[in-house]
Order: C-alpha cells, then structure tokens, then sequence
C-alpha cells in the first residue's frame, strides 16, 4: 500500500505549507484583507493540523470546523479560486510532486461548501 502523503512528505506539507501558503495569501491583495486583525501565526499551527488531518495524519486539529471558522467572512467562489492558485504555487516551491499536488488540491476543493459563504 502506497504510504499517506503525511508519511511521504512529513512537515514540509503540513507546517511547510502553512508557513508558504500563508506568506503568499498576505501578500495577495485580494485576499490579505480577509485576514487583517486576525492572529495568523495561530492560524498557521491550526492549518499545518488540519493539513495533517485531511493527508492522512494523526487526528490533532484542535480548531473550530471550518464552516464555523469561516461563517460571516462573506468568501465567494472567486476568492476560493483565487486561493487554490496559492495553494498550488506553495506545494510547487516546497517540491511536492505534481500528481500529489493534484490530490492535496482535490481534498481541499472539497471543502469549499464549508468555506464559500457569500
Ligand atoms: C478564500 C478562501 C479562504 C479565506 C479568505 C480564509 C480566511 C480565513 C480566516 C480570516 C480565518 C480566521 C477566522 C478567525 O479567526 O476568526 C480562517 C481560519 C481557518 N481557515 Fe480559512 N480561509 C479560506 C479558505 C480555507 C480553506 C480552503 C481551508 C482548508 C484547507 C482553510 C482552513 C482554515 C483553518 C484550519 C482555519 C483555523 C480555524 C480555527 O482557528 O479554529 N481556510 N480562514
């Protein structure tokens, strides 16, 4: 059985991602808005958790669902899109292979009901 992409690439997709994706999120103009006022290096442990969770990792996201986290952030399907595009540049600096950028991307698409509240 082909190892969980937690076990095949460790921090670098859960606290890698976290610190690389966020960078690029507060340097988007578009997006930085969303976060102002909010505790991001918090945000960033919550998300390298909840990125080991959705990988295959042990159960430790300790933070709210993400349907309560986002509730009342008015985030629409563009702001979701242009969020993806982030997401696929940070796993490409951190080296992660394209297939499994395909995956990682995949799980996170589904979650944008949980997300998307505009
Ligand atoms: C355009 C899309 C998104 C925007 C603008 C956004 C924005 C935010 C903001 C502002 C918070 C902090 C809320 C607060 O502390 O009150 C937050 C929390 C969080 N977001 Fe997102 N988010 C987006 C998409 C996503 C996606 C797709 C995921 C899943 C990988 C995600 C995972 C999280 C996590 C794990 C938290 C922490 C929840 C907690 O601390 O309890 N976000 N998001």
């Amino acid at each position: 059985m082909a190892p969980t992409l937690y076990v095949k690439y460790g921090s670098r997709l859960t606290s890698g991602m976290a610190e690389c994706f966020y960078d690029r999120v507060l340097a988007d103009p578009d997006l930085a808005p969303f976060f102002e006022g909010v505790d991001v290096e918090r945000l960033r442990e919550h998300l390298a958790d909840f990125l080991t969770v959705l990988t295959g990792g042990p159960d430790l996201y300790k933070g709210r669902d993400l349907l309560e986290a986002h509730r009342g952030l008015k985030i629409s399907e563009a702001d979701f899109d242009r969020l993806m595009v982030h997401v696929a540049a940070a796993a490409e600096e951190l080296e992660i292979e394209p297939e499994d950028i395909a995956t990682i991307a995949g799980a996170i698409i589904g979650l944008k009901d949980q997300v998307i509240t505009a």
